[in-house]
């Protein structure tokens, strides 16, 4: 099972972007975790990050094809804008896309509230910090397990 972690702006910049909301954690350390969670399920972990809602949405076209079964993405602040973001995900019908973010979205700014890929994702994780990221890993293979993939 190939899963894509995918993340958007900022989120190159965790380790030192406001630990007081993020934590200490790098994206280095965060992609760790998620392959050896993965590897621990018998998953490979593909993660891809960039500052560019494009680049994004190319390497979401590219994941149609390219033997992803799965998606776990935070796509920072693109969550709450990106209606190009939710349409390139929506292409993939039927496979396992969990929305992570690291922090708890609905408590804080207003801005933040409302995630607009939301509606093109299997599920939403937020508030949990990096555990997220494991729990996710968890439950996509687990919808993809039970979908015989
Ligand atoms: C975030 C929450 C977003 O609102 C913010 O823009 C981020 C990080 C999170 O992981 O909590 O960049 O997605």
């Amino acid at each position: 099972m190939k899963i894509l972690l995918l993340h958007g702006p900022n989120l190159s910049q965790l380790g030192v972007r406001d630990p007081a909301q993020y934590g200490d954690a790098t994206l280095d350390d965060i992609v760790k975790l998620a392959s050896a969670t993965g590897a621990s399920l018998g998953a490979t972990v593909d993660g891809f990050v960039s500052d560019d809602e494009a680049a994004l949405v190319t390497r979401v076209h590219a994941a149609r094809t390219d033997g992803t079964d799965a998606i776990i993405v935070n796509a920072g602040a693109l969550t709450h804008y990106s209606h190009a973001l939710r349409d390139a995900l929506g292409i993939l019908v039927g496979m396992p896309i969990v929305e992570v973010h690291l922090s708890n979205i609905h408590a804080r700014e207003r801005f933040r509230h409302t995630s607009v890929i939301a509606p093109a994702c299997t599920a939403s994780i937020a508030g949990l910090g990096i555990d997220g990221y494991r729990l996710a890993i968890d439950a996509v293979a687990t919808i993809a397990r039970r979908s015989g993939a």
